[in-house]
Order: C-alpha cells, then sequence, then structure tokens
C-alpha cells in the first residue's frame, strides 16, 4: 500500500530514470551524442525517422535535466538543474551547443535541441519573456510567436579551419591519425583476421550490389563500409533488407566492431596515435565543464559528433574493463554524458552514464572509469585521469597530429618569426614580392635585429620569404610546426558560429 503511494505521490520518479544520492545535487552537464539515422554514406540527410529519434532523445534530457515532461507538466527527477529556466525556455548561455558543419551530424544536433527545447509559448504569459522579446507594441497590439513558439537555440557550428574544431573532430586533418590507421593494416592481427575472414566476405557477393562491392572489395579491410551498407539499408531498403538474415546481419556487425576497436584501443599504448579524435573529445570534457564549474553556466553543454571518436573514448577511458559491449557500436544517437555534482559541502564531482541509443528501452547507465570501482569521480580525480589522456588545446592538437590545416599555422616556428620580423618594422608583403632588399631595411628593423645576430637573421629571412610566398599562393600546404614556443590559448567561448 505504501509503495502503491509513493508510486502515485507527484515525487516519484519516471519509470528507468536514474537515480542520484541525495547528498548531491547536478549543477551542469556535458553530453556527447552520436548522430541519428540517416542514408548510407556519403550521406548528406538525417532522415525523418532520425530526426524523429533525435527529438525523443532531446526530449529524455528535458525531462532530466529541467524536470518538465514532453506535456509539458512538471516532473521529478534526481537531476534538475537549478539555474535553467523552470519554464523550459531557451536563455542565450544556459545551454552551449557545438557541432561540426557536417550536414548530417548538424541537423541531428539541432532536432536534439528541438527536443530539449521545445516550441513554448511561455512568452505569452510570463512578463519577464513578454518583456525581453518585446511581443507587445506601442499600439497595444500582441505578437504571437511564428511556429507555435519555435525556439532558436544557440548553436556553435565549426567548419575545418575553426580553432575549435579539433574537440570534436580531431580526427579529421590529423595525418599522425591517419599514419596510426594505416600501421594497423600492417599489424599481424589485421592479417590474420583479413585472411580467416575472407571466404566469409566473398561469399556476401551475391547479397551486395556488385558495383559498389566488387569481389576485390570484399574484405576484412572494408567490415565498416560493407556492415554501413547493410545496417542502413536493413533499415530502409525493403529488397536488400529480404535478402539478410539477423544471423548473417550480426556477424558482418560483429566483424565491422572488431575492425573499429582495433583502430581504437592499443593495449600497449593507450594514446596510439589513431586516439588522438577522443583524446582531444576528451580535452573538451574537461575544458567545457570546467567553463560551467567556474563561471557557473552554460548549464548544458551539447556536443554531437561520430562513432570513432566513441569507441577511442571508450578504450581511453577503459570502460572495455567493465563489459565487452564498449567494444561494440554504439546506437543511433548514443550519448556519454558527464554530470557534473556538488555534494552538501560544495565539493564537485563527475558521474558518466552512457546511453546506448534514442529508443526508449534504451537506460541511461552509470558506469566507473579508468578501472576504478565507484561511478563518481571526484573533481580532481576526473581532470588529472582525464588530463592524462587528453588534448587540451588547439596547439597540442596541431603538434600531436603533425598537420598542416590552416588553423595551425599561428603555432608555427616560421609564422612566429615572421611577426617578429613584422614587429621589427620589416614588411614582410614587399620582401615577398622582391621590391624589398636586405641592405634597405629600415634602420628600426636594423637596428632591432642588432649586428651580433645578423646572418642568422638573413637565414630566418630567407625562410620567411619564402614561407611568405607560399602563403600568398594559398594552395600549398602550410607551415613546419614548432612545439618550443608558447601561445595564447584562444578563448574557447569565442565565435566561430555560422549559424
Ligand atoms: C499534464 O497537465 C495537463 C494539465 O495541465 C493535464 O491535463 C494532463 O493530464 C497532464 N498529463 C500528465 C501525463 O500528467
Ligand atoms: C519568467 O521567465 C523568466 C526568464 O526566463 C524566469 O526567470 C522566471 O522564473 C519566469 N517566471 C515564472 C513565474 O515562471
Ligand atoms: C499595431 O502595429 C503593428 C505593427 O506595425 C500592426 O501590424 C498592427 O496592425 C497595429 N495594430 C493596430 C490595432 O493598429
Ligand atoms: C585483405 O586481403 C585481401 C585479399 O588477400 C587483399 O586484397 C587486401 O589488400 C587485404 N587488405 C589490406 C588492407 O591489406
Ligand atoms: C542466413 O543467411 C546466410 C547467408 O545467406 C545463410 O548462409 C544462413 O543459412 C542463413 N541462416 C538462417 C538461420 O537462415
Ligand atoms: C578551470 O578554469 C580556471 C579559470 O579559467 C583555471 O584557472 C583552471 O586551471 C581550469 N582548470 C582546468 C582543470 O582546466
Ligand atoms: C551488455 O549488453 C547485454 C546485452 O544488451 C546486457 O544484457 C548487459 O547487461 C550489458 N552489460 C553491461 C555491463 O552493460
Ligand atoms: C550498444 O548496442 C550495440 C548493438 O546495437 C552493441 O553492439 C554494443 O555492445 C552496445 N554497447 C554497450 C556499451 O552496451
Ligand atoms: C574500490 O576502490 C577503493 C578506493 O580506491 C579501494 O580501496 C578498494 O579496494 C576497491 N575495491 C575493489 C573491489 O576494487
Ligand atoms: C605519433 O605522432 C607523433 C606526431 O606526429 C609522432 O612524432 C609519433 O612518432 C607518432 N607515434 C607513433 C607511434 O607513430
Amino acid at each position: 500500500m505504501l509503495s502503491l503511494l509513493l508510486l502515485l505521490a507527484p515525487s516519484a520518479l519516471a519509470v528507468g530514470a536514474q537515480s542520484l544520492d541525495d547528498k548531491y545535487s547536478c549543477v551542469g552537464t556535458f553530453i556527447f551524442g552520436r548522430h541519428n539515422d540517416r542514408v548510407a554514406k556519403p550521406a548528406k540527410y538525417l532522415t525523418t525517422y532520425g530526426a524523429r529519434q533525435q527529438e525523443a532523445s532531446g526530449a529524455f534530457y528535458r525531462q532530466r535535466y529541467f524536470g518538465i515532461d514532453s506535456d509539458g507538466n512538471k516532473t521529478a527527477s534526481d537531476f534538475v538543474i537549478n539555474g535553467l529556466d523552470p519554464q523550459g525556455y531557451f536563455v542565450y548561455g544556459d545551454t552551449y551547443a557545438q557541432c561540426s558543419g557536417d550536414t548530417v551530424i548538424e541537423y541531428s544536433q539541432m532536432s536534439f535541441l528541438q527536443g530539449l527545447y521545445p516550441p513554448s509559448t511561455a512568452v505569452d504569459s510570463n512578463e519577464t519573456l513578454i518583456e525581453t522579446q518585446d511581443s507587445e507594441l506601442s499600439n497595444g497590439s500582441s505578437v504571437v510567436a511564428p511556429l507555435g513558439g519555435y525556439q532558436y537555440v544557440f548553436m556553435d557550428v565549426q567548419q575545418e579551419t575553426s580553432d575549435n574544431y579539433f574537440w570534436i573532430k580531431g580526427d579529421v586533418n590529423c595525418p599522425a591519425s591517419d599514419d596510426a590507421i594505416d600501421a594497423w593494416s600492417d599489424s599481424d592481427y589485421f592479417k590474420e583476421m583479413n585472411s580467416s575472414t575472407y571466404d566469409f566476405y566473398q561469399s556476401l557477393a551475391d547479397l551486395l550490389p556488385s558495383k559498389k562491392f566488387p569481389k576485390w572489395k570484399l574484405n576484412f579491410g572494408n567490415a565498416m563500409s560493407i556492415n554501413d551498407f547493410m545496417f542502413v539499408n536493413n533499415i530502409h531498403d525493403e529488397e536488400w533488407a529480404s535478402k539478410w538474415n539477423s544471423s548473417l546481419l550480426f556477424q558482418v556487425a560483429t566483424l565491422a566492431d572488431a575492425a573499429q576497436w582495433g583502430i581504437s584501443y592499443d593495449s600497449t599504448n593507450k594514446l596510439n596515435n589513431f586516439t588522438i579524435g577522443g583524446q582531444s573529445l576528451l580535452g573538451a570534457s574537461v575544458e567545457y565543464l570546467n567553463t560551467t564549474k567556474v563561471e557557473g553556466s552554460p548549464y548544458i553543454n551539447y556536443f554531437t559528433g561520430s562513432y570513432n571518436t566513441m569507441y577511442q573514448i571508450f578504450a581511453l577511458l577503459e570502460l572495455n574493463k567493465v563489459s565487452d559491449n564498449f567494444t561494440g557500436m554504439p546506437g543511433y544517437g548514443a550519448t556519454l554524458v558527464w554530470d557534473l555534482l556538488k555534494d552538501n559541502s560544495d565539493e564537485y564531482y563527475v558521474q558518466f552514464s552512457f546511453k546506448n541509443g534514442t529508443k526508449e528501452n534504451d537506460e541511461l547507465v552509470a558506469y566507473p572509469l579508468f578501472g576504478g570501482n565507484s561511478t563518481v569521480l571526484s573533481w580532481d580525480d576526473f581532470v588529472s585521469k582525464t588530463e592524462a589522456v587528453a588534448i587540451t588545446s588547439l596547439k597540442e592538437w596541431c603538434g600531436k597530429c603533425s598537420s598542416t590545416s590552416d588553423q595551425c599555422t599561428q603555432f608555427s616556428s616560421t609564422y612566429e618569426e615572421a611577426s617578429k620580423a613584422e614587429d621589427k618594422g620589416i614588411n614582410l608583403k614587399k620582401l615577398a614580392n622582391g621590391d624589398y632588399h636586405l641592405n634597405k631595411l629600415t634602420n628600426a628593423g636594423a637596428g632591432g635585429i642588432g649586428a651580433g645576430v645578423t646572418i642568422g637573421v638573413f637565414l630566418i629571412l630567407g625562410a620567411v620569404f619564402l614561407a611568405w610566398k607560399k602563403l600568398r599562393s594559398k594552395n600549398t600546404p602550410i607551415l613546419p610546426i614548432s612545439r618550443e614556443h608558447s601561445i595564447e590559448h584562444k578563448d574557447a567561448g569565442s565565435s566561430d558560429a555560422t549559424i
């Protein structure tokens, strides 16, 4: 009887909701989500089904952090964050969302945010909101919001050459990561797998389109793309789906898992260069949660990216020690959650949870990290253990990747020498144009250089001259990276938004 009453009481948690020890409250979160259902690669669209799933996922987190259910009613949740708008209205700065400018990823992020912040009429009844949005005009008429009160949630979309791009897509434009992946296909394990599965893959010849998958492509080296084709078409294409039974699909998926895990986990070197994407995202988890901790907001950080980064994160966080399940493909829309908790004595903690997709029965479950046995880590523990396997700045990423991508130019030694030379009054443009001779350096320039180092400086100027010419011709790759020179880390919150 008592338990029945408890169930009916308004404070009862929704079925399947995660609970939190009373001594903690949730003060912020960092969520990393996978994109949702798309067509086979190369895919430019999120499907309608994928959009629905993402929206449902956003609604799930709305319930968790706002305590508002999909009917807009208040509901109990141990993770309600004080400070978020109580009506579930989007206030700039409360939620920070970052993704790369790839269509499927961007649309996934947008649909999730539509679930997190559904259309709201709060603006019609709340004085503060009426005021801020000036919906009452001087002539006395009030204006109703378009699209049922659609909420414009800010998204910080990163282009490939943006300074913040590496957080989510640390594997892109990263030669060190590409090389490490290539090296894996020379390993004994790969060769053994490639030969032992060869007959199986060849047997798929009649079950796959021969144009896309000619026989020479049917091997373990293409495990991921074969799986992608079958996984996607099993959802979307009746004709193909009818050719495949579940045991076949399972076998193809399991082999793909082995292939992807192989380039995510190195038992002898956790920091293998093929995990640079995961290292970067883990850096973001510290960097952005720290901002939340120090500034008090944004309360919700939500990043959207890809499965390969997730496999790498599982490896770096040693989640394979908790369960073999973490060596498998995370479901569409899967979410990794780092909740920032605070206890009664204002100490901070982090709890990691994972939700393997966006379906109703995909539960959000807390797991211990780094081979530990508690799901709650003290803040200091979280920071030190994560930073040991993380990349925490663009400069570090550029160095670890040996990247020549545009955003790394600022860290090259030649670039720094060029900046110094310009500070000394040397006009590099003129130098590059060839109408500027060293014996015509301004007095300030020549004097600033100092007689004792003149020869060295001439050598540097020679290099600068060539580099400048290269930069001007634009299509040539940029400059060598130097790790000695330090440059201020740019404010992670700044601009780069294209939407
Ligand atoms: C939500 O609230 C409305 C009234 O505001 C009520 O009619 C409805 O039954 C509630 N839904 C649930 C699931 O409690
Ligand atoms: C009205 O909206 C403001 C801003 O979002 C919020 O701080 C306030 O709590 C709201 N008031 C009510 C009564 O919900
Ligand atoms: C009030 O001003 C708005 C905007 O200029 C206009 O659309 C509306 O018709 C006006 N209402 C009245 C009652 O004049
Ligand atoms: C895998 O084996 C096939 C057949 O022997 C071969 O053609 C292919 O090059 C191998 N893949 C890699 C990446 O070595
Ligand atoms: C599933 O499909 C594979 C490949 O076509 C076939 O070899 C196998 O017998 C099928 N299994 C069942 C249980 O039908
Ligand atoms: C958190 O931010 C503060 C203020 O910027 C800084 O002093 C501190 O080093 C940061 N901590 C971490 C772990 O990044
Ligand atoms: C692993 O997945 C299986 C099947 O979904 C599930 O029964 C099991 O509880 C999972 N293990 C862990 C540790 O999550
Ligand atoms: C997530 O689900 C996939 C199957 O869809 C499974 O292979 C994988 O092991 C699951 N991961 C976890 C951590 O449960
Ligand atoms: C769990 O962690 C605590 C603290 O690190 C340690 O003392 C204890 O031995 C651990 N227990 C197990 C079963 O690993
Ligand atoms: C990883 O990348 C760095 C930087 O590009 C490189 O110096 C290092 O040799 C690479 N490590 C391995 C094991 O290849």
